[in-house]
């Protein structure tokens, strides 16, 4: 059985998907261009895998590219509350200008934690790049950092999605779309 009989409704195809994340990369460099030192760009895996490779190869600056792990998930579709990071940084982003690059912004629990751990780590701003979001679900309304922008590629609606780097119980990340699962598959 193919990956694709999976999917009941795709919500994003390819296409539209390559066309925000240039968009969104033009933007980013605009905005990140009057800083003097490289922006770091740091990508919440494994999920934004995808969106950080395609966006770092279109975005005009010189960027550090790093990856930070945040453990929230079981392996269902509903959170375990408060994350643990359980990977973290290689590069020191004292002073720098930290984008945390996302693939999708539920209730807002890790998201908050992350912008923390990087004000921590003596960030000197801290923006939040993420492929889709799910105001509809927002627990926790996290604060960006100092001058710290919020960019997103699309709001979604209150679905569980998979596929370009998101995952149900770790399968499907490499679908080329974001679609929503055949029900009797959520299980
Ligand atoms: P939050 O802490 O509730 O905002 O959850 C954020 C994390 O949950 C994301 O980084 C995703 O890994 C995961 N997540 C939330 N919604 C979905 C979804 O619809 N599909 C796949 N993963 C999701
Ligand atoms: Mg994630």
């Amino acid at each position: 059985m193919s990956l694709d009989s999976h999917i009941e409704r795709v919500l994003w195809t390819p296409d539209q998907i390559a066309t925000r994340v240039f968009d969104l990369a033009a933007q980013i460099s605009t905005d990140l261009s009057h800083f003097s030192e490289p922006p770091a760009l740091v990508g919440v895996a494994t999920g934004a895998f995808l969106f950080l490779a395609d966006l770092a190869r279109q975005i005009t600056l010189p960027v550090t590219v790093d990856f930070i792990r945040a453990e929230s998930y079981g392996s269902g579709t509903l959170s375990s509350g408060s994350p643990t990071i359980s990977f973290d940084l290689k590069l020191d982003v004292t002073g720098r200008h930290v984008v945390l690059v996302e693939d999708i912004v539920d209730t807002g629990t890790t998201m908050a934690h992350l912008i923390a751990h990087m004000e921590s780590k003596g960030a000197s701003s801290v923006s939040v790049c993420t492929f889709l979001d799910k105001p509809s679900r927002r627990k926790v309304d996290f604060q960006l950092l100092s001058k710290g922008k919020f960019y997103r590629g699309f709001e979604c609606p209150d679905y569980f999605v998979v596929g370009y780097g998101m995952d149900f119980a770790e399968r499907y990340r490499n679908l080329p779309y974001i679609g929503v699962l055949k029900p009797e598959l959520y299980k």
